[in-house]
């Protein structure tokens, strides 16, 4: 997000954490990668610890609801839910004057055709930020010089909010909660929406060919709940964690959870 060196580190990071936070309420339905954004907060709000008087309040304006789904923003959010001070997060359309950012989500930009609002004046200092929680499937040149930041999984957005990640257990740790034994098949895949031209359909058809895959989801008519999707995987030693789109830096739950939190082994399509 620009040049680390400018003179006004305090915004700088108040921007950072609101839009952090902006995005733990964005990930609500994604909850162990809101987990980790909740954490990772948890620890910048003590080092930010700036002060909540005298400055007025940042707003970060969400423009579309992500996937249409509204959550409420009542009462102090910041602060309340993620003890992050002078900010406020708000989604009515009115208070784009006022707004310091305005959040477009990708899905909702698409689906409306790239609907920005350029018929109001834009006001002086106000960032807007592209984020996208999905790989996105079009050309996004149309929107070049339009946004001031992005957010997204990729590593190189000016903020990152990936699905997961690895962090180095502590020396000489041990893993909590082993690994499960109760194995019962050699592979496993669950998929829902099957697509024959996906990549990933014509890897699974090799694979088949060569090993027993045993495969859960819509598609087969064998849908999981959620309860019951982890101890599942758990009883595979393998867990094909293949994405539906293949994009720089774009690994979701399949791998982070479904795998890892399952206890299978990924395998999956690295593209770095
Ligand atoms: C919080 O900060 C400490 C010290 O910098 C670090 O060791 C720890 O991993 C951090 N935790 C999270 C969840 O970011
Ligand atoms: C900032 O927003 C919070 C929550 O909406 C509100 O309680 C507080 O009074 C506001 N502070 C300022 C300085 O406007
Ligand atoms: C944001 O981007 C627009 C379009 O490129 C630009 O006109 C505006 O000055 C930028 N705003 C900030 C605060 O950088
Ligand atoms: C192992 O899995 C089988 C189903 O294949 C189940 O009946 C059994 O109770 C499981 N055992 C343990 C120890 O979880």
């Amino acid at each position: 997000m620009g040049d680390p060196s400018t003179k006004t580190p305090a915004p700088r990071l108040v921007r950072m954490y609101l839009l952090l936070s902006l995005l733990c309420m964005l990930s609500l339905g994604f909850l162990w990668r809101w987990q980790r954004v909740s954490q990772a907060l948890t620890n910048h709000t003590t080092c930010s610890g700036l002060e909540r008087s005298g400055r007025r309040n940042l707003t970060v304006l969400l423009w579309y609801w992500p996937f249409d789904k509204p959550f409420s923003l009542t009462g102090d959010v910041c602060w309340d839910k993620y003890r992050i001070p002078g900010c406020r997060l708000v989604s009515q359309r009115s208070l784009f004057p006022t707004a310091d950012v305005v959040v477009f989500h990708n899905r909702e930009l698409l689906q409306r055709h790239g609907d920005l609002p350029f018929d109001l004046p834009r006001p002086a200092g106000q960032r807007w930020a592209w984020m996208s929680l999905e790989a996105p499937s079009s050309n996004l040149k149309r929107y070049s010089n339009v946004f001031n930041m992005t957010i997204s999984y990729r590593r190189d957005a000016d903020i990152t909010i990936p699905y997961g990640e690895l962090q180095a257990g502590e020396a000489g740790g041990h893993l909590t909660g082993g690994v499960p034994s109760n194995k019962s098949f050699l592979a496993c895949w669950v998929i829902s929406n099957y697509q024959r031209h996906h990549r990933r359909s014509k890897v699974y058809k090799e694979l088949k060919a060569l090993i027993p895959v045993q495969v859960y989801g819509r598609w087969t008519r064998t849908p999981l709940s959620s309860e019951a999707l982890l101890p599942t995987i758990s009883r595979c030693y393998f867990y094909l964690a293949f994405e539906n789109t293949i994009s720089r830096d774009y690994i979701t739950e399949k791998l982070w959870r479904n795998s890892y939190q399952g206890g299978a082994l990924p395998w999956c399509w690295a593209l770095l």
